[in-house]
């Protein structure tokens, strides 16, 4: 049995205490990495990024902390929202509320499946969730989050097949249940070398027609 050496053992718990104080609520600023944007942005052509600076904002429309994007109407735009840390929950809920006034959302967030925003606004309201492979990098960081993350959609209707390319690992629109590749790059070097495929990842999607599609926000 390999047994860690204490260095070992030191080194990964710095490295685990960096990345926790990194990813604390102290800094909202940790953008979305920016080919993981990219893949998402091709199929759902993003509209507006309602939690921004001037300096990492996604969209040419956006709001900043000053506007705050809470407090706006997202209209009938196409939104992928990376919410503050801080506050994960208030955006979930926006992002549910502004999906039954007409926005179509892909919220990206820690996958913390323990917590009430999971059960409250996500678990049974959500079009589809899935859970990212892997760790996302955020922004420069050195290290990769100490979270697994979550891609969240709201408002696209269960068409939507979220999964994980098994070759370049961005998440695409499966049409079919048992789709592997996000392009037919990545199809081919797939075929070329069948021994790296993985499993597509599990996603949850939800009927059309939902008891709450017709709820008003309370
Ligand atoms: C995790 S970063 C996402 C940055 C960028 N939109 C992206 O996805 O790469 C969250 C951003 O939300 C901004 N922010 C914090 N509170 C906000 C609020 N109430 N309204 C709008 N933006 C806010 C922060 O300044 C920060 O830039």
């Amino acid at each position: 049995m390999d047994v860690a050496s204490p260095c070992q053992e030191s080194g990964y718990l710095r490295r685990v205490m960096i990345a926790r104080i990194l990813f604390s609520s102290a800094t909202d600023e940790w953008p979305t990495p920016r080919d993981f944007y990219a893949k998402l942005n091709r199929r759902y052509r993003f509209t507006l990024d309602p939690c921004a600076t001037a300096e990492n904002a996604l969209c040419p429309l956006y709001f900043t902390k000053e506007q705050d994007g809470l407090a706006q109407d997202w209209g009938t735009h196409r939104v992928f929202c990376n919410p503050p840390f801080g506050m994960i929950g208030k955006w979930v809920r926006k992002c549910f509320e502004a999906s039954l006034a007409g926005a179509k959302v892909v919220l990206l967030i820690p996958a913390r499946t323990d917590t009430r925003w999971f059960h409250e606004w996500i678990q049974e309201k959500a079009d589809a969730f899935y859970f990212v492979r892997g760790r996302l990098r955020f922004g420069q960081a050195r290290h990769s989050a100490p979270f697994p993350s979550m891609v969240v959609l709201y408002g696209w209707g269960s068409k939507i097949r979220l999964a994980q390319c098994a070759r370049c690992g961005q998440p695409f629109d499966a049409k079919r249940r048992d789709a592997k590749a996000c392009s037919n790059a990545c199809r081919q070097a797939l075929h070329r070398n069948t021994s790296s495929a993985v499993d597509v990842t599990q996603c949850v999607t939800r009927p059309v027609e939902k008891h709450w599609k017709n709820q008003r926000p309370v």
